[in-house]
């Protein structure tokens, strides 16, 4: 499990001229996604293209301790042979979701309506993370909660005997908190609604409506309307998973960091509902284009193009982006960094719950590096530096935090002397093939310090 290993330091040095094509692994919300409906679905399901990373392997695990069947048949092929909504079996031992407040939260849902009960726990981080914002609306379903205070993991559920339908009103923008309810409503007599004022990634609606699902999304005044019709008989799939637009982000912004880079980002997911970083560094002034924009599964997806982009100007994210972008904010303030003028963010609260506080981390290591970072809140601001005025050459800390690793990685590759972070090793829960992806586009990333 990530964190609980020895600490791998990297560093990464000023590179130019990355060129090549960026084939980045399947998308980290729809793989634990498809595992899930897959073991509520009766019969098999096969998913192709499967991210590998260690938050996906803990939920498949899961999966298998609630029952399913789930088969690694090699090559990111998958197979998933169900138990049907309702039918989990109670897990023998401890649910272990290791770095993954997705995997968790939406297990928690799934198995919150069957009588089974279950213990979770996770890693430093995860167990650090509030997990109130899933069991409140857990317990209006009937389930219980017992952890740790703070409703911190570990934590057990009881799941309910005989499940209410509810309709919730999501306090958070959080899609993680949203598919909880959604999936817990699944075994439910009745319609669950839930209303979300912002809109979050949507993969859980048109995925429950993909495996036959009765699912309606109505926006309204109110927001968000969705509208679940409980206990249906979920039909297996074949999903083929697209790629991951948040791992895309590091080579893309790598890219456009360092003078003379040409990089192809093939086959990205592009969702309305995740692709703000890309809209965001095109308002910046990135080279950035899309190429063969097409349809696939019901998906917008394209070939991104990033290329070397000197004039980078600092800009206002328009707090109304942020659900849509919310784990690209710490490789956007690196861009930032190399901007000219200051990037203010806002409407990001959220960022101070994820696998780290995030605005801490990346204020904190920017700092280090000689960059001037303002910050409240739910609000920081990048004094940008413009292009080859960043030092670096210090070492900052990870925090058991995949995409802080990463986004500091980026930096070095553009700052004039080597970034190191104390820790890559969580970069394996979302993005495990990053080092030999980045060293074949021409980067120097080293397992050792400066
Ligand atoms: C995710 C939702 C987001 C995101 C996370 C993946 C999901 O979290 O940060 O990486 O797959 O639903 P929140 O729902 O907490 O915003």
């Amino acid at each position: 499990m990530s964190g609980h290993g020895t600490p791998i330091p990297m560093t990464s040095r000023k590179v130019t001229a990355l060129k090549g094509v960026a084939n980045v692994p399947g998308d980290k919300s729809i793989s634990h996604r498809s595992l899930i409906l897959g073991a509520m679905s009766v019969g098999e399901t096969r998913i192709t293209g499967l991210l590998e990373g260690e938050d996906v392997l803990d939920t498949a695990k899961a999966m298998r301790a609630f029952g399913a069947e789930v088969t690694d048949h090699g090559g990111g092929e998958w197979s998933v042979y169900g138990v049907g909504v309702g039918g989990f079996a109670e897990p023998e031992q401890v649910i272990d979701c290791g770095n993954s407040g997705t995997g968790v939260r939406l297990i928690m849902g799934a198995m919150a309506t069957t009588a089974i009960t279950a213990t979770f726990t996770g890693d430093a981080s995860l167990n650090g993370r509030p997990m109130g914002r899933v069991t409140n609306p857990l317990a209006e379903f009937g389930a219980q909660a017992y952890g740790r205070e703070g409703g911190r993991l570990p934590m057990t559920i009881v799941g309910a005997r005989e499940p209410m339908p509810v309709r919730y009103v999501v306090p958070v923008p959080s899609a993680q908190v949203k598919s909880a309810v959604l999936l817990a409503g699944l075994n439910a007599p009745g319609k669950t609604v839930v209303i979300e004022k912002e809109a979050t990634r949507d993969h859980t609606e048109r995925m429950l409506q993909g495996f036959g699902a009765e699912l309606t999304v109505e926006e309204t005044d109110e927001g968000r309307v969705i509208t679940l019709t409980g206990q249906p008989e979920l039909q297996p799939q074949t999903i083929v998973v697209p790629r991951d637009p948040s791992s895309a982000a590091f080579p893309v912004c790598a890219a456009i960091l360092t003078e003379g880079s040409d990089v192809l980002v093939p086959n990205i997911g592009l969702n309305p509902t995740r692709a703000g970083l890309f809209t965001t560094l095109k308002e910046m002034g990135a080279d950035l284009t899309y190429e063969n924009l097409r349809e696939e599964g019901g998906e917008p997806v394209a070939d991104l193009r990033a290329k070397f982009s000197p004039d980078l100007k600092g800009i206002e994210v328009p707090p109304a982006r942020a659900a849509s972008m919310i784990d690209e904010y710490p490789v956007l303030s690196v861009v930032a960094s190399f901007a000219e003028g200051a990037t203010v963010m806002r409407g990001v609260k959220e960022l101070r719950v994820k696998e780290s506080d995030r605005i801490d981390a990346m204020a904190k290591g920017l700092r280090a590096a000689g960059v001037e970072v303002e910050e409240g809140e739910d609000w920081w601001i990048v004094h940008g530096r413009g292009h080859g005025n960043v030092t670096g050459g210090v070492t900052v800390e990870s925090r058991l935090d995949h995409r802080i690793a990463m986004s500091f990685m980026v930096m070095g590759m553009a700052t004039e002397k080597p970034m190191t972070v104390d820790d890559g090793g969580p970069i394996a829960t979302s993005f495990p093939i990053f080092e030999p992806l980045m060293a074949g586009l021409g980067a120097a990333i080293t397992r050792s310090h400066q």
